[in-house]
């Protein structure tokens, strides 16, 4: 298996360094131009190793070949697309800006690609291999520890210009899942690195409800010491374009203000009720009950819950039944 591995990763590698490449001779050109209209100069291009895959059906196919790499390891780690129907075989990624994914060793697992005009599908990834699994891994994350000696939070985004485009503001701590949602394996990888981390989706509905499936997600997660925070991004931004437009300190200032896990739980409980009636008290103690059930036993669902009582003016140890009784139920 490890023989297995260290094969692909040779793969991944001698292509990270064929995109690079071409992004430097003349056919790169239009990338070059792309990457300078949104702003990324050389240095950081460089950092994060951004690449370009040229236009041909076969130049990374042939390039993989000369080397000796059989056309089957390609298509194994979805460089290469082989077509039942008609037997084709051609690059996966074509004409595109390539986002190479690196591991937390810095080994090129899988790459981003995409498209400078609006063509659809606007990113293509590589699809789940030996070496790649999409719920595990971050985007940025072994860049953001190469550039800290100590990371005390992360910042967890959508997108890979999102990353990108922070750290060139010198926000050098974003990581991107990469167009999934947070799982479970991923928050757990990045509790083991720092005890805080932020989200921070784009201001659009689909970047809320990110936020509100990210809540779910990380709420077992939370022992005690360990924080979750929410930033949200005025509607239309991302963290790209707001960066972009407010600068490094207003940006850090947003991250500062971020609605810790409790604000947001409870604001989120609340909206759209008016908590005049009993019966919608009861359905805001109910949502914001089912949600401190899910968090390990601790300090922070002690707070939780008095918290709750106080804003509903029933006895925290009421909720404390009610929590006991749903325990030995589900047992
Ligand atoms: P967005 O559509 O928000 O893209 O998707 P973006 O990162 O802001 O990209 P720019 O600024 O237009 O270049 C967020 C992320 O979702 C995944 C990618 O990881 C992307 O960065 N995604 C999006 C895909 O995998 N495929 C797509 O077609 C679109
Ligand atoms: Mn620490
Ligand atoms: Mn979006
Ligand atoms: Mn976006
Ligand atoms: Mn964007």
């Amino acid at each position: 298996r490890e023989k297995q591995r260290q094969e692909g990763v040779n793969l991944m590698e001698l292509s990270a360094s064929f995109f690079r490449e071409r992004l430097r001779m003349p056919e790169g050109k239009a990338a070059r131009d792309y990457l300078h209209a949104r702003g990324l100069s050389p240095e950081i291009q460089e950092d994060f190793a951004i690449g370009y895959a040229p236009e041909a059906w076969d130049a990374l196919k042939r390039h993989l070949g000369e080397r000796g790499v059989s056309e089957s390891v390609q298509i194994e780690y979805g460089l290469l697309i082989h077509r039942e129907d008609s037997g084709r075989r051609y690059d996966r990624f074509r004409d595109r800006v390539i986002f190479p994914i690196r591991d937390i060793k810095g080994r090129t697992i899988a790459f981003g690609g995409r498209v400078m005009g609006d063509a659809k599908p606007k990113y293509l990834n590589s699809p789940e291999t030996p070496v790649f699994h999409k719920g595990r891994e971050l985007y940025g994350l072994y860049e953001a520890r190469q550039a800290n000696r100590h990371l005390e939070r992360l910042l967890i985004v959508e997108g890979y210009m999102d990353v990108v485009a922070l750290a060139q503001f010198g926000i050098r701590n974003a990581v991107a899942t990469l167009g999934t949602a947070a799982s479970e394996t991923h928050l757990q990888r990045l509790f083991r690195l720092v005890d805080e981390v932020v989200f921070c989706f784009d201001g659009d509905r689909a970047g809320r409800q990110a936020a509100t499936r990210a809540l779910e997600t990380v709420l077992p997660l939370m022992i005690d010491g360990r924080q979750a925070r929410f930033l949200f991004l005025p509607e239309g931004d991302d963290p790209d374009t707001l960066v972009r437009r407010e600068g490094e300190a207003a940006f850090q200032n947003r991250i500062t203000c971020a609605s810790p896990l409790s604000e947001f739980l409870f604001e989120q409980a609340a909206e759209g009720r008016d908590l005049g009636s009993i019966e919608s008290r009861e359905r805001y103690a109910s949502q914001v009950l089912k949600a401190v059930e899910r968090l390990p036993d601790g300090v922070l669902k002690s707070l939780m819950l008095s918290e709750l009582a106080s804003r509903t003016g029933v006895e925290t140890s009421r909720f404390e039944a009610l929590l006991n009784r749903h325990d030995t139920a589900s047992a």
